[in-house]
């Protein structure tokens, strides 16, 4: 008997110590019912004030979301600043360069919260909610968001090393990143569209139009009018900080037309290009560059599922007071 309930004990640690990590049971969407009954209204209201400000917020909050999930979880870990004796997720040098006015939003509308008396929303579902209110600003799907996320407590450059995409990645990279966070390649697809409404800095392209390689001066597979027109927006010697549209034909419109340039040669990173060129998921491009609400559907169900990667509990996580430091 004895031996009975210790095995038990042990089955029960198991679980509860697996559970943290692949749970979705505490998630759900109507988490802050009686907290905050009104959450989603005062998130929305200060998305909207911050993008009519700058549009930046659009693409700058996608990013800091879709970062934040990647590297150790939706766990608000990535707003998270560097203190003397830690180096936090946000500097390390793949971090989200242009992702200031998302961190602004996070923050003032975590202070609307607190003003409305709303102290017990956390910091990751913050994100969560600003970044499908982006998606909508920028004329995307409006989908439900799942809540009940807990603030992560860790946050460390190093964990950031190999687990964001880069823009010189092939598919076979892209599958294996996303996998890793439980995402299929029809997710990876159509997270990548985020892109549609998408900023890059000319370093991260100029090995595409100068220099390609020893036998083509330019990425052969790059559209050639589309070549010349980063040619001249990312001349030699750019100021570093100058950033293109990802997306040439509708860069503040949150559509699948980001495919139909991936049809036609430009997609701004290899990343991108590389979803038409490599046959196997040359069928799902040309499949959404048809039907926009087929897109939209894989992308609302993909950023579902990208809100439950390691997603924290009371147990390992907590309601952060002020968005960019511990309790
Ligand atoms: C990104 O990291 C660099 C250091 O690697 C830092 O100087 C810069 O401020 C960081 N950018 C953001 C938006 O945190
Ligand atoms: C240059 O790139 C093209 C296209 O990817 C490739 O076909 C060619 O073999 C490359 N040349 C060299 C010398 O690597």
């Amino acid at each position: 008997m004895a031996r009975f309930s210790l095995v038990i004990v042990v089955a029960l640690c198991i679980t509860i110590s697996v559970f943290p990590d692949t749970t979705t049971a505490q998630l759900r969407n109507d988490f802050y019912k009686s907290s905050c009954p009104n959450v989603e209204q005062i998130v929305t209201k200060v998305v909207k004030d911050k993008v009519k400000q700058t549009f930046v917020t659009i693409p700058a909050t996608l990013r800091l979301f879709f970062h934040d999930c990647f590297v150790n979880g939706c766990d608000a870990s990535v707003l998270i600043q560097s203190t003397p004796n830690n180096k936090a997720e946000k500097d390390h040098p793949d971090n989200v360069s242009l992702a200031g006015d998302g961190f602004d939003v996070v923050v003032k509308a975590k202070k609307a919260l607190v003003a409305k008396g709303c102290s017990k929303v956390s910091c990751a579902d913050i994100l969560t909610l600003a970044t499908r209110d982006v998606v909508v600003e920028a004329g995307g799907p409006k989908y439900t968001v799942e809540l009940g996320r807990f603030d992560g407590l860790v946050s460390t450059a190093a964990s950031v090393n190999g687990n964001l995409p880069g823009p010189n990645d092939n598919v076979n990279k892209l599958n294996a990143l996303f996998a890793k966070n439980k995402l299929t390649q029809e997710d990876m697809i159509a997270l990548s569209a985020a892109h549609t409404v998408g900023f890059a800095h000319c370093s991260k392209v100029a090995n595409r139009i100068r220099n390609f390689n020893s036998t083509h001066f330019v990425d052969p597979t790059l559209n050639k009018d589309y070549a010349k027109q980063l040619q001249a927006a990312c001349p030699k010697n750019v100021d570093p900080r100058i950033a293109i549209n990802i997306d040439p034909e509708t860069p503040r419109k949150f559509d699948n037309i980001y495919f139909k340039n991936l049809q036609q040669g430009k997609g701004t990173f290899t990343s991108d290009q590389v979803l038409f060129t490599d046959g196997r998921s040359r069928p799902t491009v040309n499949a959404w560059a048809k039907d926009n609400a087929a897109f939209n559907t894989a992308f609302v169900k993909a950023m579902t599922k990208l809100g439950r990667v390691g997603v924290k509990t009371s147990r390992n996580g907590n309601i952060r007071r002020d968005c960019g430091a511990f309790n």
